[in-house]
């Protein structure tokens, strides 16, 4: 697993086939994640997409140990987070950070803001007075807030603030990855620019890894190197985010990405309107998840489930029997477009 080429950074975050599940009425059980694998280095921001309920906050929560998954493995820095001792995962823990889709009800209301951000801090014994006020002070400046804003309460702040103060908090223990839910959903366009360019900074600055899960595909292919795609508690396409997006070789991608405008004038697109809804992740479609929403289908994606096989030079894997030809409506693939 260490196996590593000299332009790649090292991997902070290696998901193997993570499964995660919820018990349901009448005794049934919702597999909500079902054999996810992914990995995410060092000033890597990857991703994750799909419609709602396909699981992509309860993968987030799992990797920030928010959730317990029913089997899998997530290691940290190369080192086992599932099986580690109680007093060993506290510590890892603290690593890797997650921030809450809702800065309006993820915030304590009665908590002043150097309390918020503090409070980590605490949990972890790391609190060192006066060093310590400093060092939020610090933290608000980084992500752009004065230090007046300490002793105030959240309800004094705008949407796009006490977001800033979300992402302030989430950086107090000097994490290693940050895992932000839909951050900028929330929020105005021209506030979500803002937020999205500290969240670049600070990548840069800090050498982290982030995990951002959004319903928005702009944001995504603003923001993200690599990009997940789930679809009903697995993934279908990963790769990079750009290339996935724009040639997008699942069908499921492809109807994902015909509801965003394209974002160059030689971009072909036609909207993709899918049939039906989602089916019950209770009881989940027999072979490809997917092919009871899918026109491509028949009898082969009933009868087995497709692997993730790689596509292309560029790191794709395609879990499809019948893939769209990546190169259809692209000038050329995105060999040198220049992403870090
Ligand atoms: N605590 C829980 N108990 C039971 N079921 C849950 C729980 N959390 C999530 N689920 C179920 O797991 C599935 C995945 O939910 P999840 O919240 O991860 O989806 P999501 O992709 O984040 O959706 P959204 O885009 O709406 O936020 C859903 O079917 C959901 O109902
Ligand atoms: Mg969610």
């Amino acid at each position: 697993m260490t196996a590593q080429s000299a332009v790649e950074t090292a991997p902070v975050l290696q998901v193997s086939d993570l499964e995660v599940s919820f018990r349901a009425a009448r005794r049934r059980v919702v597999r909500a994640v079902d054999g996810v694998s992914f990995t995410v280095r060092e000033d890597e921001a990857l991703g994750i997409i799909g419609e709602s309920g396909c699981g992509k906050t309860t993968t987030g929560k799992t990797v920030a140990q928010l959730e317990r998954p029913s089997a899998g493995a997530i290691a940290f820095r190369g080192e086992d987070l599932v099986g580690a001792s109680h007093a060993r995962r506290k510590q890892l823990r603290r690593r890797i950070q997650f921030v809450f889709q809702d800065p309006q009800s993820s915030l304590n209301p009665r908590m002043t803001v150097q309390d918020i951000i503090a409070e980590p801090l605490r949990a972890f014994g790391e609190w060192r007075g006066r060093q310590s006020r400093d060092d939020v002070v610090a933290m608000l400046d980084q992500v752009g807030l004065s230090p007046s804003a300490l002793h105030r309460y959240p309800h004094e702040f705008s949407g796009g603030q006490r977001q800033r103060i979300g992402i302030a908090r989430g950086l107090a223990l000097d994490p290693d990855l940050l895992v932000l839910d839909e951050p900028v959903s929330a929020l105005d366009v021209s506030i979500q620019a803002q937020i999205l360019n500290l969240l670049m900074d600070l990548r840069a600055a800090r050498s982290l890894g982030i995990v951002m899960i959004s319903h928005d595909l702009d944001v995504i292919r603003h923001v993200t190197d690599r990009v997940v795609v789930m679809y009903l508690g697995v993934i279908v396409e990963q790769g990079p985010a750009e290339e996935v997006l724009t040639s997008p070789a699942h069908p499921y991608t492809a109807a994902l990405a015909s509801a965003t405008p394209p974002s160059r004038p030689d971009e072909k697109r036609e909207r993709i309107v899918l049939s039906g809804d989602v089916p019950s992740p209770l009881d989940p479609p027999s072979g490809c998840r997917f092919r009871t929403r899918c026109w491509r289908a028949d009898d082969l994606c009933a009868q087995r489930r497709p692997e993730l096989e790689p596509m292309g030079a560029g790191g794709r894997t395609v879990a499809c029997f019948h893939p769209l030809d990546v190169l259809a409506g692209r000038p050329s693939a995105a060999a040198g477009e220049g992403r870090a």
